[in-house]
């Protein structure tokens, strides 16, 4: 058994419309039932299938959680004037329990820095949701070998002001970014290696507790013939997956593997 709860949770991207993301739900919802009992199974679809998941789930009465995949980071203050946001209470309102925060995509494509991540963990931190916050070098820093000093330095101002507690009770997902959508993998003792670092880290910064309790996840490129080798390291609590969230065979026999491994 592993000492926390692992969480395998499927980032759909710019994936779906409203008709298939109710169908992914509803099959994954149908191939889960019941089985998975000391896990967390997340999906976080695009912020225009929400209610559709939601709703699934809902009716279902479905264990499997739900996360987005961003958040503002202002809490409207009465005047909300942020065309094309949108805010935590938003998701709150959905029953969003995750997250998603500083996934490389968004840090390259929107200009989001470590700065703003930090906000974000804040904001939804107060009000109740759980970041999964992203983290990961590119192919460059991992040549130079500066992997673990790049991918802990994202660490430190993420959590950077957060309480032991805050932290003990979040996610950090390691996804090397050359490893994302591209099929090329890290050794599993590689990636343990980093997450081992990171944890670390939090050891260092926030003690004991927060680090063995704080979940870190791997992602880039897991699918369900290699899942076996990340899950089966120590520092691993579970998987960020992107493709092959989008294929509710392979995203649950993902699942599957992780609680084999981890939960028995
Ligand atoms: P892939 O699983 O498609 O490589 O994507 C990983 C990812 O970016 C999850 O956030």
């Amino acid at each position: 058994m592993s000492p926390r709860e692992p969480i395998v949770a499927g980032n759909w991207k710019m994936n779906m419309t409203w008709a298939s993301a109710v169908r992914l739900a509803q099959t994954v919802s149908d191939y889960c039932e019941g089985s998975y009992a000391n896990m967390e199974i997340v999906m976080c679809p695009p912020f225009t299938c929400l209610k559709g998941v939601q709703n699934v789930l809902d009716f279902d009465r479905s264990d499997i959680l739900l996360g987005a995949q961003n958040v503002h980071e202002e809490m409207p203050d009465g005047t909300a004037a942020c065309t094309g946001e949108i805010s935590v209470e938003m998701l709150k309102d959905l029953d969003c329990s995750f997250t998603i925060i500083g996934h490389s995509e968004r840090r390259a494509a929107n200009g989001e820095t470590d700065e703003l991540v930090n906000q974000k963990a804040k904001l939804l931190l107060d009000r109740g949701i759980t970041p999964i916050i992203c983290v990961g070098e590119s192919a460059e820093v991992n040549d130079r070998g500066e992997s673990i000093k790049f991918v802990t330095s994202q660490v430190d101002a993420a959590l950077d002001g957060l309480l032991p507690e805050q932290v003990a009770s979040l996610v950090i997902a390691y996804e090397p970014i050359w490893a994302i959508g591209t099929g090329n993998i890290p050794s599993p003792e590689g990636a343990d290696t980093v997450c081992g670092a990171i944890r670390n880290q939090i050891m260092q910064k926030f003690g004991h507790q927060a680090a063995q309790s704080v979940r870190i996840l791997y992602g880039g490129s897991v699918k369900p013939e290699n899942a076996k080798y990340f899950f089966s390291m120590d520092n691993i609590d579970g998987g960020l997956i992107g493709g092959a969230s989008l294929d509710a065979k392979k995203f649950v026999e993902i699942v599957r593997i992780c609680y084999d491994l981890k939960c028995r």
